[in-house]
């Protein structure tokens, strides 16, 4: 399974921790930047990574920012995405059961990175639960 990943300055530090974490539970993933802690925009990471899911080249995608929000909003412009940002455990089992979201985006300055690392695992390994909250997704990748 291949996990693309793209970040800001503000998620760039995030980003290398949960994809060392990735690395270790055997994933394959693919850095779409930044690559460094200087400034730059993040609609540009968040659209690029969003079109590597929903153009097929990636499985899953995950964007960081300094809040999470402004990356997400970038993802969620691509058709077919679904990008949930999680501050909690919860939220992320939740929005791969009813969103069956194939994007999580995290704060790199509002989630500490012990619980973006449960975040992250929480996402991964809670499945989709079709039924009625198919027919909203369907609805959603009609958008
Ligand atoms: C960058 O300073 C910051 O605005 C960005 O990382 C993000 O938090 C936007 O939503």
């Amino acid at each position: 399974m291949i996990i693309a990943v793209a970040s800001d300055h503000g998620g760039f530090a995030l980003k290398n921790i949960i994809k060392e974490h990735l690395t270790e539970r055997g994933y394959k993933v693919v850095d779409l930047g930044t690559d460094s802690q200087e400034s730059v925009d993040y609609p540009v990471y968040g659209k690029a990574c969003a079109e590597e899911v929903a153009g097929g080249r990636a499985d899953l995608g995950m964007v960081f920012c300094g809040t999470g929000i402004g990356i997400s909003i970038a993802a969620n412009k691509v058709k077919g995405i679904r990008c949930g940002l999680c501050t909690s455990v919860e939220m992320a089992e939740l929005t791969k059961k009813h969103n069956n979201a194939n994007m999580l985006a995290l704060g790199g300055r509002t989630t500490d990175p012990e619980l973006a690392i449960k975040i992250t695992d929480a996402w991964l390994d809670t499945e989709f639960e079709g039924g009625r909250h198919k027919r909203r997704t369907d609805m959603l990748d009609e958008m």
